[in-house]
């Protein structure tokens, strides 16, 4: 109880975050019902039962079907206002948030309704809570690099809208490097970068995504931690892995959460966070993150505070916000 109170008045900033996996049962029906399109399973509940995975391809298959219901701009306005009202009740501030164009603009979405109805939303947030954050354009790797390059190319039109570019999608047998152009692109355009490597990839796209793509940031990188020189590259450039626990051990990354390595990341000196990738089909937003990795590894206080720190550091927040944020994280413990 204790645990859970001190993990629900920690300032949190979450950094690994796709708006489609927040997509919740109730609301995906709902959407689908006005929208008249039918979905495979007929009740919520059938819906949830489906959602066991042996692996990420299982989990994103699933994921693309759910998001198929999304076609105008209020439905990712309410997708995305479902997941700031929930999360600012568990005292977020901060989110930085993927959201996958191919996946809507291949189904004849336009890309300005994505982007107006999360941003709308957005907005709103920042409105009601004050709650900050930014949106990252993040690339389907199982598709080309053409496709890429177009979808990169046509959200320019859109610029201020973003704040990064990420990759995403099925990884093995999809290295960084394919994308090493649009990466270069987005480094031009000024933007932040960062890609999903060392989940079920093998340390070699994390060097990878380090050295072709020149990213600022890893997604998950879990399996860096089978290579000493790469987490030895990662700590001296401090660069942040935003790691998901309930994902890792809903997607068989890990086949039990006490051999979670986040706490052996911790202690080899790495910039870690705490996210929750796809909430809704993982079984908990940041709080149950937290308490779940908190309980598992029994972590002490000084650990989930680091875990706090951290997100705010690892953010592309202004330094001045960043600050205000670490502050309020240390007046938790007084
Ligand atoms: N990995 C890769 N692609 C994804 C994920 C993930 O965890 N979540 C949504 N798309
Ligand atoms: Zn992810």
């Amino acid at each position: 109880m204790e645990l859970k109170r001190f993990i629900q008045e920690l300032p949190k900033a979450e950094l690994h975050l796709h708006i489609e996996g927040t997509f919740e049962p109730e609301l995906m029906f709902k959407i689908a019902n006005r929208n008249g399109i039918p979905l495979k399973y007929a009740s919520v509940e059938e819906l949830k039962k489906a959602y066991q995975f042996a692996n990420l391809q299982e989990f994103l298959d699933i994921y693309y079907a759910g998001a198929g219901v999304l076609l105008y701009e209020q439905d990712f306005y309410d997708l995305a206002k479902a997941y700031f009202d929930r999360v600012h009740s568990q005292g977020v501030v901060h989110a930085e948030i993927f959201f996958d164009p191919q996946t809507h603009t291949d189904r004849g979405v336009r890309f300005e309704t994505v982007v107006k109805g999360i941003s709308r939303a957005m907005d709103a947030a920042r409105n009601e809570y004050g709650f900050s954050s930014g949106l990252i354009l993040s690339i389907l790797r199982h598709l080309s690099e053409e496709s890429a390059l177009r979808t990169f190319e046509e959200a320019m039109a859109y610029k201020k809208y973003f704040i990064g570019l990420g990759l995403d999608s099925s990884e093995l047998g999809h290295p960084p490097v394919k994308f090493r152009r649009v990466f270069e692109r987005a480094r031009q355009e000024g933007l932040k970068t960062m890609a999903h490597a060392g989940e079920e990839g093998p340390p070699a796209y994390v060097w990878e995504a380090l050295t072709e793509l020149g990213v600022d940031r890893i997604d998950h990188g879990n399996r860096s931690m089978e290579d000493d020189a790469l987490v030895d590259e990662l700590v001296r450039r401090r660069i942040a892995l935003t790691v998901c626990p309930l994902s890792n051990l809903k997607l068989q990354v890990v086949k039990d959460l006490r051999n979670h390595p986040l706490k052996r990341m911790m202690e080899r000196g790495l910039l870690v966070t705490v996210n929750s990738d796809d909430p809704a089909y993982f079984g908990g937003y940041m709080n149950e993150n937290y308490e779940a990795i908190a309980e598992a590894l029994d972590l002490s206080a000084d650990e989930l505070k680091k875990l706090a720190l951290n997100a705010f550091t690892a953010s592309f927040l202004p330094e001045d916000e960043k600050e205000y944020w670490k502050q309020k994280v240390h007046t938790v413990f007084q």
